[in-house]
Parts: structure tokens; sequence; C-alpha cells
């Protein structure tokens, strides 16, 4: 059996480890475990989680952040087909599979980053998240996500601070601009 872990449970665990440090390879191996905890137990889901946004790809819903706009937890609903360019998140990045099989490629950036809006990017491995996987990243990490299946897939991100508050990017890998990156969060 699976032990209870509600979304106060991992909100707290989450505010007690940022108070402890700042070092992100030790937010990423304490926060990994909790957010696959935090997964299994479920008692967070409902059915509008499964709501999706046709213009952007996929769906986002809020579980929590902090007045200050720290320690984000979103659940990300991907529509079959459809996912998000490359981009960075601004700050460091758990994400634990809830449901279904999401395509993840990773990029190393390549260009020595003295233009803000050029960047060139070259694979540095791809790979299938399922349920219950865990894909980490510090910041400055580049990835691209893709549901490559037939239904909706559902991914919870939990981010050192809201996406829509670190001034990240995303990457055209033909033109190689890069722009600001802002969703659309329920
Ligand atoms: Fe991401």
């Amino acid at each position: 059996m699976t032990e209870a872990y509600a979304l106060e449970d991992y909100c707290s665990d989450l505010r007690a480890i940022a108070a402890q440090t700042s070092d992100e390879e030790e937010i990423l191996q304490r926060v990994g475990p909790l957010a696959r905890r935090f997964v299994a137990d479920k008692s967070w889901l409902q059915p509008k989680h499964y709501e999706t946004d046709a213009e952007q790809g996929f769906g986002v819903h809020l579980l929590h952040e902090e007045p200050d706009h720290s320690l984000a937890v979103l659940v990300l609903s991907w529509l079959p087909g459809r996912g998000t360019p490359p981009h960075d998140h601004g700050t460091w990045a758990v994400v634990a599979g809830v449901e279904g099989v999401e395509r993840n490629v990773r990029y190393k950036r390549i260009d020595d980053a003295s233009r803000d809006d050029f960047a060139e990017l070259e694979i540095k491995h791809e790979f299938d998240a399922h349920e219950g996987d865990l894909v980490c990243m510090k910041t400055g990490g580049i990835h691209m996500v893709t549901n490559e299946t037939d239904s909706v897939t559902l991914s919870v991100h939990t981010y050192g601070r809201h996406i829509n508050h670190t001034n990240r990017s995303q990457f055209d890998l033909e033109s190689r601009q890069r722009k600001a990156f802002i969703i659309r969060v329920d």
C-alpha cells in the first residue's frame, strides 16, 4: 500500500528543503523521491487536470505556488501528437510522470551565449518518461517534451520558481532564435 502523501505534505517538505539549502544538486536529490511519492498518492488528482489547451498543445493546472512565486507545483496535460519547443526553465525543475509516456529530448547549448536572441543547441540524449519516472534539471537545463501516444498524458512539474516568473527561454532549432516562453496556466 502506498503511504498517504497529500499536496500539503509535499509543499511543507518543499518549503523545508528550500529553507535548508540553495544547492540545486542537493535540492534535486531531495525533491525527486518526494515528487515520486506525491504522484503515487494521487489524492490531488481531479478530472479537470485532464483538460488540455488546443492552442498551446498542453493544459497547465496550478496546484501550488508560494506568495513570492517560488515552489510552484503544476500538473501538465499533454495532447496526443503535441508538445513544447526546446526550452529551459530559469530555475530547477523536477518532472514526475503520472500517466502515459512522454518523450524527452535533452539538449546542450553549444554557442557562447554572447547573443540574447540566438542559441545553438545539440541533442544530448533522448528517452521516454513513464509513470513514476523523474526528469530532473538544474537551472539552464534544456529539454523538449512531446506526447507521441494516442492519449492525453499527465505529469507533475515542480519548479524552484513559477516558470512564468523566471524569464526563461524557448529555442527554435531551425532559425536558432531564442525567445521568451510564457505559458497559459489554469
Ligand atoms: Fe520543461
